[in-house]
């Protein structure tokens, strides 16, 4: 069942990292309107344990973007099938994913909601990943950076399998 023998983060790790994130997150954000849009199906976690974390009243929508399947390299085209409910006029809103990789997604949405007559629009990513980054766009929110590998659990999956896993493991691609 498990990916691999160890985590590359455990569940403790991440439980720490995204308390403080919330920290950062209700500093930056006193007196602001605050949206949080997670991005489904990955983010659905990260934005679950990440709201909770922050000591602020604020709203939560989910937002659905045209994904990979189950392939593991971005087609660079983005479609937005689910839109926000709520709305964004006057408000800050923060994109919650849960792995920023080659930028496309995030670069696409970042663009998208900045045209949209929310006041900000800002990037908070439990995980991000470099190494094949193609799309301009800067994470304001990291959780963890890394330079490759393809990770699983804690809502990342591998055609939509290991979501549950209360830990992240590296998946071998071999
Ligand atoms: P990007 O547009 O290439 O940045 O794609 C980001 C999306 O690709 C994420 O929201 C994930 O759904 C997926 N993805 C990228 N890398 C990984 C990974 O290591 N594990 C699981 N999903 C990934
Ligand atoms: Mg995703």
């Amino acid at each position: 069942m498990l990916p691999a023998r160890k985590p590359l983060l455990t569940a403790r790790q991440i439980q720490d990292r995204v308390l403080e994130l919330g920290r950062q997150i209700t500093q930056d954000y006193q007196g602001r309107q605050l949206v949080i849009l997670g991005v489904l199906n990955g983010a659905f976690i990260f934005a679950a344990d990440l709201c909770r974390a922050i000591a602020l009243d604020l709203e939560i929508d989910f937002i659905r973007v045209a994904s990979y399947g189950a392939a593991t390299v971005s087609s660079g085209t983005v479609r937005l099938l689910q839109k926000p409910g709520i709305d964004l006029t006057g408000k800050d809103v923060l994109l919650v994913e849960d792995i920023v990789d080659t930028g496309a997604t995030m670069a696409w949405l970042q663009n998208h909601f900045r045209q949209s007559p929310a006041r900000s629009v800002r990037i908070c990513s439990l995980i991000d990943k470099k190494e094949r980054r193609t799309a301009e766009v800067e994470v304001d929110y990291t959780g963890f950076d890394l330079d490759r590998g393809f990770l699983v659990g804690y809502g990342l999956d591998s055609a939509e399998h290991y979501r549950n896993l209360p830990a992240i493991y590296a998946l071998d691609e071999d």
